[in-house]
Order: C-alpha cells, then sequence, then structure tokens
C-alpha cells in the first residue's frame, strides 16, 4: 500500500479469469499486451489489483501458469480475504469485520439439507466462504428458500450465483464491491483516494464491483449473460460502466482507451519501437521497448537489419557492462554483437517476453537505478531473472538514456529455502 507516496493515478480492479486472463487465449496475446501498457505507464504511479473468486492458493497457482503481473493488492475468496504487496501480507482486520452474524457450522449445516447443492473442493471452501455447484435451473430456487432459513437462523449472508454454475454463501459485507470499498476508505484515511479506479469483471461475482458509484466499469465483451442481465436490470443508464467489444486483456485496455483514463496504446501493438514517438519515455518504458524488440528479434518479426544493430549500440556507453545470470561479463557492444547472431532461433515458436514489477529510482541528477524481473517463456518452459540496469539521461535528447551497466540474476523458487539468502 505504502509503494506510491501520492495518490495512485489510476488503480485498476480486476478480476482475473475470463476477465485479466483469457483461457481461450493459449499465447496469452491480450495479457502481454496489458501487462507492456502497465509497465510502461503505470506501474510507477498507480496500482494493480486483482480481485478474484479464487482461494490465495488457486491464486497463486494460475500464477505459475500465466503470464500475470505482480499486482499490489489481491482480494482472494470473492473479497473475503485481501493481502497486500509482494510478501502478501494478510488483512486480518478485514477479516474480523466480517464476523458479524456469520456462523459457518450453521450455513453448512443448512446447506447440507439441499441435495441440489454440490460442494467444491477442499480448497475452495474458506472460513467466510462455503461454495456449491448448483445447475442454472434450480439455483433460484435454492437460494430463495436458503437464504430465507438462513436468516431464521439469526445469520446474515450474501448469496452470490456465478458462470452459471458456481454459487458462493459469505458473510453479508463480503463480496468484491465491499472489499473494495473498504480499501477505498483506507486510502481516503490516509489522503491518497486514487484519482481514477477502473473495475474488471466478466461474471456473477464481479457485480458487486460495479455498484461502487466513483468507480468507472467494463464487463469484457465475453462476459457472462448474468452480469449482462444484471447490470440491465440495475446500472443501465450509468455511461461510466461499459460493454467492451474486446475480450478481456484487450477490453480492459479498451475502456482506458474510451474513458481517457491515460495511455492505451500497448507497445507490443507498436510494430516499429525505433521509429515511434522517443520523446518523454519514463526509464521503464525504454526497458519495456527493448525487451519487446529482443523478443521480435528473436522470433524474426524484424528484418536483420545493421540499422537496428547500429541504434542498439548508440543507447550503450561504449564500457557498459552485462552481467549475465551465469556471471559471466561482458561489454554490452559485445552482447549485441552475440545478440544479432541469434536473429530468428524462435521463429515460429511460443516465445514471448514480459516485465514485471518495474522500479525505478534516481540515484543523482541524471542518473537512475532500475530493477525489474524479465520473464522468458518459450513453449512450456519458464523462467525468470531479476535485472538491476543503471541508465543516464541523454544530455542532448531529453526522455532517451544512455544504459551504462545492467546484472541479471536467476530468480529460483528453491533457493528461497537456503537460510543464508536474507544475510550479506
Ligand atoms: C472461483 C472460485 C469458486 C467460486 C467462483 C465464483 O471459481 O474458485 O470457489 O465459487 O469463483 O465466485
Ligand atoms: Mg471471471
Amino acid at each position: 500500500m505504502d509503494r506510491l507516496n501520492g495518490s495512485a493515478r489510476l488503480m485498476i480492479v480486476s478480476d482475473l479469469d475470463c476477465t485479466m486472463v483469457d483461457h481461450d487465449d493459449p499465447g496469452n496475446l491480450s495479457l502481454l499486451r496489458f501487462n507492456a501498457l502497465w509497465e510502461a505507464y503505470y506501474r510507477h504511479d498507480s496500482l494493480l489489483v486483482f480481485s478474484t473468486g479464487r482461494s490465495l492458493t488457486s491464486y497463486k497457482r494460475l500464477r505459475r501458469r500465466k503470464p500475470l503481473l505482480t499486482p499490489d493488492i489481491v482480494i482472494t475468496s470473492v473479497g473475503t480475504e485481501i493481502a497486500y504487496g509482494e510478501s502478501m501480507v494478510t488483512d486480518n482486520f478485514w477479516k474480523e469485520c466480517l464476523e458479524h452474524k456469520w456462523d459457518r457450522d450453521m450455513v453448512t449445516e443448512e446447506t447440507a439439507k439441499f441435495p441440489e447443492l454440490i460442494p467444491q473442493s477442499e480448497t475452495a471452501q474458506r472460513p467466510r466462504k462455503v461454495s456449491f455447484f448448483v445447475e442454472p435451473d434450480k439455483a433460484v430456487a435454492v437460494m430463495e428458500v436458503l437464504s430465507e432459513r438462513l436468516e431464521k437462523r439469526g445469520l446474515n449472508v450474501k448469496l452470490i450465483y456465478s458462470s452459471g454454475t458456481a454459487l458462493d454463501v459469505l458473510p453479508e459485507g463480503a463480496g468484491k464491491g465491499q472489499a473494495l470499498a473498504y480499501l477505498l476508505e483506507k486510502f481516503k484515511a490516509d489522503g491518497k483516494i486514487p484519482i481514477n479506479v477502473l473495475v474488471c469483471g466478466d461474471s456473477g461475482n464481479d457485480a458487486d464491483l460495479f455498484t461502487i458509484p466513483e468507480a468507472y466499469g467494463v464487463m469484457v465483451s465475453n462476459a457472462k449473460e448474468e452480469l449482462l442481465q444484471w447490470h440491465e436490470e440495475n446500472l443501465k443508464d450509468n455511461p461510466n460502466i461499459i460493454h467492451a467489444t474486446e475480450r478481456c486483456g484487450a477490453g480492459i485496455i479498451e475502456a482506458i482507451g474510451k474513458f481517457s483514463l491515460g495511455p492505451s496504446l500497448s507497445p507490443r501493438d507498436i510494430t516499429d519501437i525505433w521509429k515511434s514517438e522517443r520523446e518523454n519515455l519514463n526509464p521503464g518504458h525504454e526497458v519495456v521497448n527493448f525487451y519487446l524488440f529482443y523478443e521480435r528479434w528473436r522470433r524474426a518479426e524484424v528484418e536483420k537489419s545493421e540499422q537496428y544493430i547500429q541504434n542498439l549500440k548508440s543507447v550503450c556507453h561504449p564500457s557498459a557492462a552485462f552481467v549475465h545470470p551465469s556471471g559471466i561479463e561482458r561489454h554490452m557492444h559485445q552482447c549485441i554483437d552475440i545478440m544479432s547472431t541469434f536473429h530468428g532461433d524462435k521463429q515460429g515458436k511460443q516465445y514471448y517476453i514480459w516485465v514485471d514489477r518495474i522500479s525505478s529510482a534516481p540515484i543523482g541528477s541524471d542518473t537512475w537505478l532500475l530493477k525489474f524481473d524479465k520473464w522468458e517463456i518459450c513453449g512450456e518452459e519458464r523462467r525468470c531473472c531479476l535485472a538491476t540496469l543503471l541508465v543516464s539521461s541523454m544530455g542532448n535528447s531529453p526522455g532517451r538514456f544512455t544504459w551504462l551497466h545492467m546484472q541479471q540474476t536467476w530468480l529460483d523458487c528453491s533457493i528461497a529455502e537456503d537460510q543464508t539468502t536474507g544475510i550479506f
């Protein structure tokens, strides 16, 4: 929460399955387009929040399979749990808030009386979320009777039906919308109300998000009928909510443009990044562009031209060094020559690079230290480096940078088991 000094320029609160993540897009292209846009233009002054029906465990599983960026906040189990930052610190106070008129044992006792309710897996069940599958033609009747019975027992619950199959029983104060309202209150108390908020969703459990009055909203083109119908009945005339014409991540980008919330042209949609606007880039944007070029070079999607190689060399200081994760150190100019021989080695392959968590800190009047994770995926194989990069501004070309030094380290989860990693 404290990563930004002031108010976020944009706070995106997005559902994951079938909103940020398109399970029908094996190359994850729309997600990669969103990622490039976010890291190039928004990471440094905006907030990314994921709000999912999944439990934290199941969310982590999804992250291992899909190229998801690291969010600032993650809201899991349909707004019943909130965790902050990269180390995912749980908000225990939020959990306590949800205890009011909630008794999990009573809920399971009452729901067990309905043979139509098929319990979901153990991992989907949480202290403040009891979840089932139920056929669409039975859902309305079951929900009506169940909510009466729970009310009679003195409970205050919320029933949410999603994707024509999932029924969640939650404390009344829970849900994705309430969790967001709680976060916005916290920002307000800190004097850091986000300038713009955009909520994004596709199914029943997202409806709640669209009830936040100060937020813009996008229902992606592939939104489920239940959400579209709910919107038709409740918020039809709200001009700040759109049904995108594009699917998933592309629909989110579309909404950023439609509501003029900031840049909405993903660097991935620019064919020739060297010819594109090169004025006033922030240093993070430069890194996004570099790796896009690198990916296209290796996939032979840019021609093998000496001019490109010269362009690259012109942004690296002649004595700049690159320390490869293996520990081998070379001059950057030499690395560029080596890279030039790899033109097309990944041609026709599902080979993508994305950068995550870009941050840059000024360490002098014209020098910045950048840090980022560089992810590389080739088919099923995935690997990640933690990179640090030192750049200085080119005196005669504002918004352009000279690369001075880069060092990369493999990020290997098994190493985290080593007890000495916390010390120098
Ligand atoms: C996710 C959760 C599931 C929940 C559904 C709808 O799929 O895993 O437990 O019922 O979202 O909220
Ligand atoms: Mg969804």
